[in-house]
């Protein structure tokens, strides 16, 4: 007869990769992403779009150096209009880059910086302040 730890093991075993399986993305790893996020964001993004991402103040229109401030990232902002792959270019390359033609912005990129699993991981904290409405519409246009 096996010994009864093994059996135990094994079944332990079983549970774990079913777990693994049934969480996927949106499972302890997910929240593990979002609090790396929060604290990649904390020390890289705060001091311009905001501690609660709220932005720069009247962030709609160009300042006297005929720049844009930074917008907010919650749901009053623009950033969930953008789909992922553009939101990631802009924070790898920064606005300029990604504009081109000689658009001019203080945006600047991180893809020096941030290594692009924290650069995802910064992505995940901002979509994961947004209500459902706006993670929806930016989940659809993300996957087009
Ligand atoms: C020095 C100030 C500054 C810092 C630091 C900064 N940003 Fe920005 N960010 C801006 C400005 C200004 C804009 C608007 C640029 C424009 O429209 O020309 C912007 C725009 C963006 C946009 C585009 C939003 C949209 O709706 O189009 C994203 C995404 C973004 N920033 C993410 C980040 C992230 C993530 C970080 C930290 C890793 C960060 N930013 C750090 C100033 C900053």
């Amino acid at each position: 007869m096996k010994p009864l730890w093994i059996a135990i093991a094994a079944a332990l075993a079983v549970a774990a990769g079913a777990a693994f399986l049934v969480n996927g993305r949106s499972g302890p790893e997910a929240s593990g992403r979002v609090a790396l996020g929060r604290a990649v964001y904390q020390d890289n993004c705060a001091n311009c779009h905001g501690a609660k991402l709220e932005g720069q103040p009247d962030w709609r229109n160009p300042g006297v150096s005929g720049r844009f401030p930074a917008p907010p990232h919650d749901e009053t902002g623009h950033t969930w209009h953008h789909s992922d792959k553009h939101l990631l270019a802009i924070i790898t390359e920064g606005t300029a880059a990604v504009v081109g033609g000689g658009y001019q912005s203080d945006m600047p990129g991180f893809g020096e910086a941030l290594t692009s699993a924290e650069i995802e991981a910064v992505l995940d904290y901002i979509k994961s302040t947004w209500p459902q409405r706006e993670a929806e519409y930016q989940r659809r246009i993300s996957n087009r």
